[in-house]
């Protein structure tokens, strides 16, 4: 098991570079397949999550070489083959293989990814969607079998902007040759448009992206391409309330500031001076952050993947804040760790009331989460003596070298094996 060790108060100051984005790579990574040819991707971050993905791809004999953060993928050989239970479970989001291996093969096996951290984490939108575009499903122990002879053109609404309902509808349609697939009421996640514009490079016609409102169209021979993941918009704002949070001074640099408005425009009202170039971020602190209202909603509302960040954030401000989840049914649980480090909060169903406090003390607490874990993180930087973070597999997930970025920006934190 590993740990962070930090000792607290440290002044955040500096600049890094944020690393391309968990949640475009996965689904460009299940896109990559489809061409049976050769995929170049460059800026993709080097988490636990990818490397997973990448052992499920291998396991399926796509050819893959990595460097750092280029990844050169060969699906030309690539045979269907029942995927392990073991690695299926370790990724949540394995659900979006799907979509592409009913593309390529015309069929898929796959476990129930189960529930998680933050929620059921259902998957019936996904496979309703499977269902109207004429894939046959079925179930037995467990495993659900996805099969088809051809996707039908059908129009699609989804009950909720789900992203990976999204992405499996628009990775499902895309090698039909012609066939019309609409999606209504779709995700609007920047993560959605870099996924359809790996798409539309490839050749698949794909217009709507970013809106309510996506058509494809499919086609049977995509081109070998390569292509630049889009900056993490969730890590770029959690060093941001880091930089708030210990009132210190920091840049950030290969952003894309137009993905982050929804965080700029709350710490801000925090009280932080927020300073936008075209690829960067700055952000300067120098007092106790003001009391928020925060509410979670689908793209461009408040991101839910910033809402433990946030939290963490708001145990420390002057007064009381609150903090609604409209997305995950069980997104609280980092705040329990926090209360060992004196924050104070009340949970109301999907409401979080927190009493902010003038100072955190530190102690060994866990990771709950991927982002649990690093709110935990951000309240050790800014508490008084020593904070342990256990259970760092969570963060180590998601987040591409924390430790060292942090240490860049002058924390003082390890990252140790117990
Ligand atoms: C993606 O998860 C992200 N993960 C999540 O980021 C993110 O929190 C979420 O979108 C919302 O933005 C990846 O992209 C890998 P959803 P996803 O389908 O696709 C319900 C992180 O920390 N739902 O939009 O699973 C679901 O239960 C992770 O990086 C159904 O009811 O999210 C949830 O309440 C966490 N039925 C809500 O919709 C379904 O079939 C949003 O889920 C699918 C979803």
């Amino acid at each position: 098991m590993y740990s962070y060790i930090i000792n607290g108060g440290k002044r955040l100051n500096g600049e890094i570079d944020i690393s391309g984005s968990k949640n475009a790579s996965l689904p460009i990574l299940a896109a990559s397949i489809l061409n049976k040819g050769i995929v170049k991707l460059y800026n993709v971050p080097e988490i636990e999550d990818i490397n997973v993905t990448v052992k499920i791809l291998e396991h399926l004999n796509c050819k893959i070489k990595r460097n750092k953060n280029k990844l050169v993928l060969d699906s030309s050989q690539m045979q269907l083959k029942m995927i392990p239970e073991e690695l299926m479970r370790k990724l949540r989001s394995s659900v979006i293989l799907v979509g592409s291996l009913i593309s390529r093969f015309g069929k898929a096996s796959f476990s129930y990814p189960g529930g998680c951290d933050i929620g059921s984490r259902p998957i019936d939108l996904h496979l309703n969607s499977f269902r109207k575009m004429g894939i046959r499903i079925t179930e037995n122990e467990g495993r659900i079998e996805c099969s088809t002879e051809e996707i039908q053109s059908v129009q699609i609404h989804l009950d909720f902007p789900s992203v990976g309902a999204t992405e499996n509808i628009i990775l499902a349609s895309c090698l039909t040759n012609g066939k019309i697939i609409t999606i209504g009421n779709a995700a609007r996640e920047p993560e959605i448009v870099d996924l359809c514009n790996f798409l539309i490079k490839m050749g698949v016609s794909i217009s709507g992206a970013g809106t309510s409102f996506i058509k494809i169209i499919g086609r049977e021979d995509l081109k070998d391409i390569s292509y630049n993941i889009m900056p993490d918009r969730i890590e770029a704002g959690t060093y941001l309330v880091a930089g708030c949070m210990t009132r210190g001074n920091v840049k950030l640099n290969k952003v894309n500031p137009e993905h982050l408005k929804p965080v700029l425009y709350k710490l801000e009202e925090a009280g932080c001076i927020v300073i936008v170039d075209k690829n960067s971020v700055t952000l300067k602190m120098t007092k106790r952050p003001n009391k928020l209202e925060i509410k979670t909603l689908p793209y461009p509302g408040f991101p839910t993947d910033m809402q433990a960040i946030f939290g963490s954030l708001l145990m420390i401000a002057k007064g009381t804040s609150t903090i609604t989840e409209n997305i995950f049914e069980n997104r609280f649980k980092y705040a329990g760790e926090l209360s060992r480090l004196g924050a104070r909060f009340k949970q109301e169903g999907n409401l979080l009331i927190i009493e902010g406090r003038r100072r955190l003390s530190g102690t060994v607490v866990k990771s709950t989460d991927l982002r649990g874990g690093a709110a935990l993180i951000l309240a050790g930087l800014c508490a008084k003596g020593q904070t342990q973070v256990d259970d760092a597999e969570y963060v180590l997930r998601g987040y591409d070298k924390i430790d060292q970025k942090l240490r860049q920006l002058g924390a003082d934190i390890q990252l140790q094996k117990q």
